[in-house]
């Protein structure tokens, strides 16, 4: 079927609590891997591009591979801009066949990132295109951590409720204590679950969860076996994603997770089958470690069966 609205996708999910999983491409196998597993699980998907993998892809090349392969499916397909960083980016995928935006102002003043968020919704919302902004700051919460060092990281819930009565945003990222990339606690993982209650009690519009990779040990293990080197890393665990969804979360971001899979899966055929040259005989044992992983998370997020 052809691309969904992200608005669309919300509301069930709102409503029976599970949180449909973002996972970020930039390539072909990535996006068949992505879109193979959605249809398996019979799950909806937001295959998301981030400003860098539409430079790197082409946008034309992106959104038309994501159309093909999305007309074949029964499952739905939502393509979302991730952390659009200008009005004109967002412009640009409003314009270009993108069902869904992040316009991320969030390093902006408060008053600076509802201005740029309200444009942004007035140009995609008459086109039924979801808007995603972004309040807070992401990144860890470490122990020794003053109450104020805390406050100024964590979003702040009278914030969220004004932001969205004012922008009138679809979805909110939150800065609950995660991080982008494959170090995000330097001790245990910690995340402000109560945070995330107290907004969306308030605000009641579906809430996003960035930098919420597993990094888990065996993809972990995988990698390094075969040479990669990734000391400290570490991630969301498992247990963290269902409560986090029981307390508000719709959307759960997963880029690094595909990343380390397939790292280790090219890595494995490199370093065990030196004479291979034939690059569909490694970039296909990725593509299937990738397309593992959205499996498992799709189960953890409880949106599997909901396609
Ligand atoms: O949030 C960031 C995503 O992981 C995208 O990263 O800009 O390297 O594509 P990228
Ligand atoms: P990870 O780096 O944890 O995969 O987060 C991705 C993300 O938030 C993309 O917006
Ligand atoms: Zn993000």
């Amino acid at each position: 079927m052809p691309l969904v609205s992200l608005i669309d996708m919300y509301k069930p999910a709102n409503e029976q609590h599970y949180a449909i999983g973002q996972f970020n491409v930039n390539n072909l196998e990535f996006i068949q891997a992505t879109l193979e597993a959605a249809e398996e699980m019979k799950s909806p998907i937001i295959l998301a591009a981030s400003t860098s993998a539409i430079k790197y892809a082409g946008f034309d090349y992106l959104v038309n591979i994501v159309r093909t392969g999305a007309s074949k499916m029964t499952a739905p397909v939502a393509l979302h801009l991730d952390h659009g960083a200008t009005i004109d980016d967002a412009k640009k995928c409003i314009d270009g066949g993108f069902t869904s935006v992040m316009i991320d102002a969030s390093h902006e003043s408060f008053e600076e990132n509802i201005r740029i968020t309200k444009e942004v919704v007035k140009m995609a919302h008459p086109k039924n295109i979801a808007v995603e902004a972004e309040l807070g700051r992401l990144g860890g919460i470490e122990d020794n951590v003053s109450v104020s060092e805390k406050e100024a990281i964590l979003t702040d819930p009278d914030q969220a409720v004004e932001f969205v009565k004012q922008t009138g945003c679809d979805a909110l990222a939150v800065a609950v204590g995660t991080s982008h990339g494959a170090y995000k606690f330097k001790g245990e993982a910690r995340l402000a679950f109560d945070r995330i209650e107290i907004i969306k009690k308030r605000v009641k519009i579906p809430l996003v969860l960035h930098g919420a990779s597993g990094v888990g040990q065996e993809l972990l293990d995988k990698a390094q076996k075969y040479g990669a080197k990734l000391p400290g890393a570490k991630g969301v665990p498992d247990e963290a994603y269902k409560r986090a969804i029981a307390l508000g979360i719709n959307k759960i971001n997963i880029d690094t997770d595909l990343r380390l899979s397939w790292i280790g899966a090219v890595r494995e055929i490199i370093a065990t089958k030196p004479e291979e040259f034939d690059p569909r005989k490694v970039l296909g044992p990725a593509r299937e470690a990738v397309k593992k992983v959205v499996m498992g998370k799709m189960k953890l997020f409880d949106s599997a069966g909901k396609g």
